[in-house]
């Protein structure tokens, strides 16, 4: 598994990871949820040595991680990394060399995911000829080629339409089921949600909440109710306590409120305040459980 265990970076006065600890395991799928500038791009580029962090620790199955680890790893960095001029194939079959493929095994390893992103006709194209969605297809092709163990995707998800977005998370699913470590970035939270068992948290450089979603959602303090009514609600929602969070779409209202509050009268004073069109009370969702940490 990958483990990062209390890894401390700053970047002149700015602290950027200040105790940052979590582990991936073999055939999970973490999804890895800040704030901007909370410190995922930072803690992302320490598995790949690409920071030097001044504390702490950045293993695989235990071992610090060298070149070797690292070519067994697949990697789609915040700035993607791809050689503009260079041909869509002719560049991931490179890429798939320099991790030690040979030439024939990278050639149809490359050609069998531009076929999977379908952009097999496109396979000549220089890189820069394609679409920002395209690029981005074959930046994660890139970080598949050579079947990595541990897979490290920076914000995958970030411009991509909702089919290529849909490919990208079958694909993901896929390698988590076969066995690989995957752990990307997101800002997401409904595709992390869809698609992710495990989640992290990080604010100000080090995690605020760790675990499964659906221990993360039955463990937390409060509850989510969304409201739709013909009368005014206001009245209504002045008599709850506990309120924490309110949001109001048209005449939805959405309202995150302690777990403990006693909710058996509010029920009957929403049925007399007005026609209730919509009324749900459930566990929070992932957005709602980021907002409590972060804050
Ligand atoms: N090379 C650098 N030089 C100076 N400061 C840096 C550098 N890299 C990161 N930082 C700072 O470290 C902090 C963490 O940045 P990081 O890029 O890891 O955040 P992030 O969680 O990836 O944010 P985002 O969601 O915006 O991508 C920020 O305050 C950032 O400005
Ligand atoms: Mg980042």
């Amino acid at each position: 598994m990958l483990a990062i265990q209390d890894l401390h970076k700053t970047f002149g006065n700015v602290v950027a990871l200040d105790g940052c600890t979590f582990g991936v395991e073999r055939g999970r799928m973490l999804g890895f949820l800040g704030p901007n500038g909370a410190g995922k791009t930072t803690a992302m580029r320490s598995i790949f040595g690409l920071i030097h962090h001044e504390k702490g620790s950045v293993t695989w199955d235990d071992n610090e991680i060298t070149i070797n680890e690292r070519r067994r790893f697949g990697y789609m960095p915040e700035e993607r990394g791809l050689y503009p001029k260079m041909k869509a194939h002719d560049q991931l079959t490179y890429l798939g060399r320099l991790r030690g493929m040979s030439a024939s095994d990278a050639s149809k390893s490359a050609d069998n995911w531009l076929e999977r992103f379908d952009l097999a006709d496109r396979r000549t194209d220089p890189v820069e000829a394609l679409s920002h969605g395209n690029q981005q297809r074959v930046q994660l092709a890139a970080a598949l080629i050579h079947d990595p163990e541990l897979l490290v995707l920076d914000e995958p998800f970030s411009g991509l339409d909702p089919i290529a977005a849909e490919t990208m998370g079958d694909i993901l699913r896929e390698q988590a089921a076969k066995g690989t470590a995957v752990v990307f970035s997101s800002h997401q939270l409904d595709v992390v949600e869809d698609l992710c068992e495990d989640v992290a948290i990080i604010n100000r450089g080090s995690i605020v909440v760790e675990g499964t979603v659906k221990q993360l959602k039955d463990a937390a303090p409060i509850r989510h109710i969304e409201l739709d009514i013909d009368g005014d609600p206001e009245p209504l929602l002045a008599s709850l306590d506990g309120i924490r969070h309110t949001t109001v779409n048209g005449s939805m209202h959405t309202v995150i409120i302690d777990a403990d509050t006693d909710m058996r009268g509010f029920l009957a004073r929403a049925q007399n305040a007005g026609r209730l069109r919509h009324f749900t009370y459930t566990t929070p969702s992932l957005s709602d459980l980021f907002r409590e940490a972060v804050q």
